[in-house]
Protein backbone atom coordinates (compact mmCIF):
# COMPACT_ATOMS: atom_id res chain seq x y z
CA UNK A 1 0.00 0.00 0.00
CA UNK A 2 1.62 3.30 -0.92
CA UNK A 3 -0.78 5.44 1.05
CA UNK A 4 -2.79 5.64 4.07
CA UNK A 5 -5.48 6.35 1.80
CA UNK A 6 -5.65 3.34 -0.09
CA UNK A 7 -7.06 1.62 3.08
CA UNK A 8 -10.07 3.62 3.39
CA UNK A 9 -12.83 1.15 2.71
CA UNK A 10 -13.54 -2.22 1.77
CA UNK A 11 -15.18 -2.63 5.63
CA UNK A 12 -15.73 -5.76 7.27
CA UNK A 13 -19.61 -6.60 7.61
CA UNK A 14 -20.64 -8.48 11.19
CA UNK A 15 -23.35 -10.95 11.92
CA UNK A 16 -25.19 -9.56 15.00
CA UNK A 17 -26.56 -12.63 16.82
CA UNK A 18 -26.88 -12.14 19.79
CA UNK A 19 -27.99 -8.93 20.06
CA UNK A 20 -30.60 -9.63 17.15
CA UNK A 21 -31.62 -13.23 18.94
CA UNK A 22 -35.48 -12.03 19.22
CA UNK A 23 -35.42 -12.67 15.21
CA UNK A 24 -33.87 -15.85 14.47
CA UNK A 25 -34.76 -16.26 11.08
CA UNK A 26 -34.05 -12.97 10.00
CA UNK A 27 -29.68 -12.26 9.49
CA UNK A 28 -28.80 -8.61 10.63
CA UNK A 29 -25.33 -7.39 10.13
CA UNK A 30 -23.08 -4.17 10.78
CA UNK A 31 -21.01 -2.64 8.30
CA UNK A 32 -18.03 -1.61 10.84
CA UNK A 33 -17.22 2.00 9.68
CA UNK A 34 -14.69 2.20 12.56
CA UNK A 35 -12.23 0.02 10.72
CA UNK A 36 -11.15 2.96 8.48
CA UNK A 37 -8.17 4.31 9.07
CA UNK A 38 -9.37 7.22 10.83
CA UNK A 39 -11.70 5.80 12.42
CA UNK A 40 -15.47 6.52 11.30
CA UNK A 41 -17.41 6.76 8.00
CA UNK A 42 -16.22 9.86 7.14
CA UNK A 43 -12.96 8.92 6.07
CA UNK A 44 -14.90 8.41 2.81
CA UNK A 45 -16.58 11.47 2.13
CA UNK A 46 -13.53 13.53 3.56
CA UNK A 47 -11.46 11.35 1.12
CA UNK A 48 -13.38 11.35 -2.22
CA UNK A 49 -13.73 15.30 -1.31
CA UNK A 50 -9.95 15.72 -1.40
CA UNK A 51 -8.47 13.71 -3.73
CA UNK A 52 -11.55 14.85 -6.30
CA UNK A 53 -10.49 19.08 -5.50
CA UNK A 54 -6.72 17.65 -6.07
CA UNK A 55 -7.34 16.40 -9.73
CA UNK A 56 -9.53 19.25 -10.51
CA UNK A 57 -7.30 21.92 -8.93
CA UNK A 58 -9.84 23.40 -6.74
CA UNK A 59 -7.05 22.52 -4.05
CA UNK A 60 -3.55 23.05 -4.52
CA UNK A 61 -0.30 22.39 -2.68
CA UNK A 62 -0.66 26.65 -2.07
CA UNK A 63 -4.27 26.51 -0.64
CA UNK A 64 -5.37 25.44 2.66
CA UNK A 65 -8.70 22.83 3.61
CA UNK A 66 -10.68 24.75 6.21
CA UNK A 67 -13.97 23.64 7.93
CA UNK A 68 -15.84 24.07 10.75
CA UNK A 69 -16.30 20.67 12.19
CA UNK A 70 -14.38 19.48 15.67
CA UNK A 71 -16.20 15.68 15.32
CA UNK A 72 -15.38 12.41 12.69
CA UNK A 73 -15.08 14.82 9.60
CA UNK A 74 -12.34 16.96 11.42
CA UNK A 75 -10.10 14.03 12.11
CA UNK A 76 -10.83 12.50 8.30
CA UNK A 77 -9.37 15.85 7.05
CA UNK A 78 -6.42 16.03 9.45
CA UNK A 79 -5.33 12.47 8.49
CA UNK A 80 -5.85 12.63 4.82
CA UNK A 81 -3.98 16.37 4.85
CA UNK A 82 -0.93 14.40 6.51
CA UNK A 83 -1.63 11.73 3.95
CA UNK A 84 -1.87 13.81 0.75
CA UNK A 85 0.36 16.87 2.12
CA UNK A 86 -2.52 19.44 2.45
CA UNK A 87 -2.56 22.03 4.99
CA UNK A 88 -5.55 22.13 6.92
CA UNK A 89 -7.22 24.35 9.12
CA UNK A 90 -10.76 23.43 11.13
CA UNK A 91 -12.42 26.19 13.08
CA UNK A 92 -14.36 25.30 16.30
CA UNK A 93 -16.02 26.49 19.53
CA UNK A 94 -12.80 27.13 22.34
CA UNK A 95 -14.72 24.93 24.82
CA UNK A 96 -14.75 21.42 23.05
CA UNK A 97 -12.79 19.00 24.86
CA UNK A 98 -8.87 18.35 24.93
CA UNK A 99 -9.09 15.51 23.45
CA UNK A 100 -11.02 16.68 20.18
CA UNK A 101 -8.07 18.97 20.01
CA UNK A 102 -5.51 16.60 20.41
CA UNK A 103 -6.40 14.11 18.36
CA UNK A 104 -6.46 16.57 14.84
CA UNK A 105 -3.36 18.90 15.89
CA UNK A 106 -1.57 15.05 16.07
CA UNK A 107 -1.60 15.11 12.16
CA UNK A 108 -0.65 18.57 11.87
CA UNK A 109 -4.07 20.56 11.79
CA UNK A 110 -4.13 24.32 13.20
CA UNK A 111 -6.97 24.78 15.05
CA UNK A 112 -8.59 28.40 14.87
CA UNK A 113 -11.24 29.02 17.98
CA UNK A 114 -14.22 30.32 16.97
CA UNK A 115 -16.50 32.08 20.24
CA UNK A 116 -18.33 29.63 22.62
CA UNK A 117 -21.58 31.30 23.43
CA UNK A 118 -21.92 30.92 19.36
CA UNK A 119 -21.58 26.74 19.28
CA UNK A 120 -21.37 25.09 16.08
CA UNK A 121 -23.31 27.64 14.29
CA UNK A 122 -20.08 30.59 15.07
CA UNK A 123 -17.74 28.29 14.21
CA UNK A 124 -19.81 27.68 10.70
CA UNK A 125 -20.03 31.99 10.26
CA UNK A 126 -16.44 32.19 11.39
CA UNK A 127 -15.35 30.03 8.31
CA UNK A 128 -17.56 31.18 5.69
CA UNK A 129 -16.05 34.47 7.10
CA UNK A 130 -12.74 33.11 6.64
CA UNK A 131 -13.39 32.00 3.31
CA UNK A 132 -15.34 35.05 2.01
CA UNK A 133 -12.09 37.27 2.95
CA UNK A 134 -9.55 35.50 0.80
CA UNK A 135 -11.37 33.26 -1.84
CA UNK A 136 -8.22 32.31 -2.90
CA UNK A 137 -6.68 30.76 0.21
CA UNK A 138 -8.72 28.48 0.95
CA UNK A 139 -10.69 25.06 -0.12
CA UNK A 140 -14.04 24.73 1.62
CA UNK A 141 -15.15 21.53 0.93
CA UNK A 142 -18.33 21.99 2.74
CA UNK A 143 -19.87 18.52 2.99
CA UNK A 144 -23.66 19.77 3.43
CA UNK A 145 -23.63 20.36 -0.17
CA UNK A 146 -20.43 18.66 -1.82
CA UNK A 147 -21.84 15.85 -4.27
CA UNK A 148 -18.53 13.79 -3.62
CA UNK A 149 -19.58 13.18 0.00
CA UNK A 150 -22.85 10.77 -1.39
CA UNK A 151 -20.99 9.92 -4.34
CA UNK A 152 -18.59 8.11 -2.05
CA UNK A 153 -20.65 6.08 -0.71
CA UNK A 154 -22.37 5.55 -3.56
CA UNK A 155 -19.64 4.13 -5.32
CA UNK A 156 -17.73 2.72 -2.06
CA UNK A 157 -20.04 2.05 0.79
CA UNK A 158 -22.97 0.70 -1.52
CA UNK A 159 -21.36 -0.99 -4.07
CA UNK A 160 -19.30 -3.10 -1.04
CA UNK A 161 -22.64 -3.79 0.61
CA UNK A 162 -23.61 -5.36 -2.97
CA UNK A 163 -20.29 -7.69 -3.07
CA UNK A 164 -21.17 -8.33 0.52
CA UNK A 165 -25.03 -9.41 0.54
CA UNK A 166 -25.98 -8.61 -2.69
CA UNK A 167 -27.64 -11.81 -3.37
CA UNK A 168 -29.47 -11.60 0.24
CA UNK A 169 -30.07 -8.29 1.31
CA UNK A 170 -33.92 -7.24 1.77
CA UNK A 171 -33.38 -3.89 4.10
CA UNK A 172 -30.20 -1.45 4.65
CA UNK A 173 -30.09 0.96 8.02
CA UNK A 174 -28.00 4.03 7.86
CA UNK A 175 -27.90 7.33 10.24
CA UNK A 176 -28.53 10.71 9.27
CA UNK A 177 -26.08 13.69 9.65
CA UNK A 178 -25.04 15.81 6.18
CA UNK A 179 -27.45 12.50 4.47
CA UNK A 180 -23.94 12.01 2.68
CA UNK A 181 -23.97 7.88 3.87
CA UNK A 182 -28.21 7.27 3.65
CA UNK A 183 -28.23 9.49 0.17
CA UNK A 184 -25.48 7.93 -1.65
CA UNK A 185 -25.52 4.26 -0.59
CA UNK A 186 -29.27 3.96 -1.03
CA UNK A 187 -29.05 5.27 -4.50
CA UNK A 188 -26.51 2.48 -5.29
CA UNK A 189 -28.95 -0.51 -3.42
CA UNK A 190 -31.73 0.62 -5.06
CA UNK A 191 -30.20 0.25 -9.01
CA UNK A 192 -30.62 -3.64 -7.73
CA UNK A 193 -32.63 -5.71 -9.36
CA UNK A 194 -35.01 -6.88 -6.17
CA UNK A 195 -36.14 -3.96 -3.99
CA UNK A 196 -34.33 -2.96 -0.99
CA UNK A 197 -35.93 -1.16 1.44
CA UNK A 198 -33.72 1.46 2.93
CA UNK A 199 -34.07 3.28 6.06
CA UNK A 200 -32.76 6.78 7.44
CA UNK A 201 -32.19 6.64 11.77
CA UNK A 202 -33.16 10.17 12.84
CA UNK A 203 -33.37 11.25 16.26
CA UNK A 204 -36.63 11.18 17.89
CA UNK A 205 -35.94 14.82 19.13
CA UNK A 206 -34.62 17.95 18.18
CA UNK A 207 -32.98 18.50 21.48
CA UNK A 208 -30.76 15.10 21.49
CA UNK A 209 -27.59 13.11 22.58
CA UNK A 210 -26.47 10.92 19.16
CA UNK A 211 -23.78 13.31 17.94
CA UNK A 212 -23.05 12.74 14.19
CA UNK A 213 -26.94 12.82 13.83
CA UNK A 214 -29.28 15.53 12.94
CA UNK A 215 -33.11 16.03 13.42
CA UNK A 216 -34.13 17.32 10.11
CA UNK A 217 -37.31 19.18 11.40
CA UNK A 218 -35.57 21.14 13.54
CA UNK A 219 -32.47 21.94 11.55
CA UNK A 220 -30.99 23.49 8.54
CA UNK A 221 -31.22 20.56 5.74
CA UNK A 222 -28.53 19.97 3.77
CA UNK A 223 -28.15 20.76 0.47
CA UNK A 224 -27.08 16.88 -0.07
CA UNK A 225 -30.09 15.78 1.39
CA UNK A 226 -32.61 13.99 -1.49
CA UNK A 227 -35.52 12.67 0.24
CA UNK A 228 -36.13 10.37 -2.52
CA UNK A 229 -33.25 8.77 -2.36
CA UNK A 230 -34.68 6.56 0.49
CA UNK A 231 -37.96 5.17 1.61
CA UNK A 232 -38.63 5.45 5.28
CA UNK A 233 -37.44 7.68 7.96
CA UNK A 234 -36.86 5.46 11.89
CA UNK A 235 -36.97 7.99 15.11
CA UNK A 236 -35.01 7.01 17.93
CA UNK A 237 -34.26 8.09 21.30
CA UNK A 238 -31.28 9.27 22.75
CA UNK A 239 -31.45 6.80 25.59
CA UNK A 240 -32.60 3.82 23.13
CA UNK A 241 -29.24 4.64 21.00
CA UNK A 242 -27.05 5.06 24.49
CA UNK A 243 -28.51 1.03 25.69
CA UNK A 244 -27.89 -0.43 22.59
CA UNK A 245 -24.26 1.06 22.05
CA UNK A 246 -24.15 -0.42 25.88
CA UNK A 247 -25.83 -3.76 24.58
CA UNK A 248 -23.35 -4.15 22.07
CA UNK A 249 -19.93 -3.91 23.71
CA UNK A 250 -21.06 -6.72 26.25
CA UNK A 251 -23.21 -8.91 23.78
CA UNK A 252 -21.08 -8.65 20.40
CA UNK A 253 -17.53 -7.14 21.86
CA UNK A 254 -18.35 -4.10 19.72
CA UNK A 255 -17.62 -1.05 21.41
CA UNK A 256 -19.15 1.66 19.48
CA UNK A 257 -20.32 5.17 19.32
CA UNK A 258 -23.82 6.35 20.25
CA UNK A 259 -25.07 6.76 16.68
CA UNK A 260 -24.18 3.13 16.07
CA UNK A 261 -26.17 2.65 19.18
CA UNK A 262 -29.46 4.28 17.09
CA UNK A 263 -28.84 2.45 13.98
CA UNK A 264 -28.05 -0.79 15.46
CA UNK A 265 -31.25 -0.20 17.74
CA UNK A 266 -33.79 0.32 14.74
CA UNK A 267 -32.13 -2.16 12.48
CA UNK A 268 -33.19 -4.85 15.13
CA UNK A 269 -36.85 -3.18 15.78
CA UNK A 270 -36.70 -3.88 11.89
CA UNK A 271 -35.87 -7.24 11.78
CA UNK A 272 -37.78 -8.47 14.89
CA UNK A 273 -40.92 -6.90 12.73
CA UNK A 274 -39.75 -9.31 9.75
CA UNK A 275 -38.97 -12.04 11.97
CA UNK A 276 -43.28 -12.17 12.94
CA UNK A 277 -44.53 -10.84 9.76
CA UNK A 278 -42.42 -12.66 7.18
CA UNK A 279 -39.94 -15.47 9.34
CA UNK A 280 -36.68 -14.36 7.45
CA UNK A 281 -35.09 -11.21 5.70
CA UNK A 282 -31.72 -9.38 5.83
CA UNK A 283 -30.86 -5.95 7.33
CA UNK A 284 -27.36 -4.44 6.91
CA UNK A 285 -26.64 -1.30 9.33
CA UNK A 286 -24.01 1.07 9.42
CA UNK A 287 -21.90 1.62 12.46
CA UNK A 288 -20.34 4.54 12.21
CA UNK A 289 -17.57 4.75 14.36
CA UNK A 290 -16.12 3.64 18.06
CA UNK A 291 -17.05 4.09 21.11
CA UNK A 292 -14.10 5.58 22.92
CA UNK A 293 -14.34 8.78 20.60
CA UNK A 294 -17.14 9.43 23.05
CA UNK A 295 -15.04 8.62 26.29
CA UNK A 296 -13.64 11.76 27.82
CA UNK A 297 -15.78 14.78 25.83
CA UNK A 298 -19.51 13.31 26.72
CA UNK A 299 -21.88 13.06 28.72
CA UNK A 300 -25.72 13.21 28.16
CA UNK A 301 -27.49 14.54 31.12
CA UNK A 302 -30.73 15.57 28.39
CA UNK A 303 -28.20 17.64 27.16
CA UNK A 304 -24.77 17.86 25.86
CA UNK A 305 -22.47 18.08 29.02
CA UNK A 306 -18.95 19.17 27.22
C1 LIG B 1 -20.76 9.43 14.48
C2 LIG B 1 -21.49 9.74 13.22
N1 LIG B 1 -22.58 9.06 12.91
C3 LIG B 1 -23.29 9.33 11.80
C4 LIG B 1 -22.94 10.31 10.92
C5 LIG B 1 -23.81 10.59 9.74
O1 LIG B 1 -23.24 10.36 8.48
P1 LIG B 1 -23.59 11.29 7.25
O2 LIG B 1 -22.94 12.62 7.46
O3 LIG B 1 -23.02 10.55 6.07
O4 LIG B 1 -25.09 11.43 7.16
C6 LIG B 1 -21.80 11.05 11.21
C7 LIG B 1 -21.43 12.14 10.32
O5 LIG B 1 -20.96 13.16 10.65
C8 LIG B 1 -21.05 10.76 12.38
O6 LIG B 1 -19.95 11.47 12.69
Amino acid sequence: MASIAEAVGQTPLVRLERAAREAPSVEVYAKLEFANPGGSVKDRAALRMMTRALEDGRLTSDKILIDSTSGNTGVAYSLFGAALGVRVQLVMPSNVSKARKDITRAFGTEIIFSDPMEGSDGAIHLARDLVAKSPDKYFYPDQYSNPDNPLAHYHGTGAEILDQVGDRITHFVAGLGTSGTIVGTSRRLHEHSRPIRCVAVEPADALHGLEGLKHLGSSLVPQIHDRSAYDETYPVATEQGWDMADTLAREEALHVGHSAGAVVFAAIEIAKKLHKEQQGGCVVCIVPDRGDRYFAPMKWEKRYVW
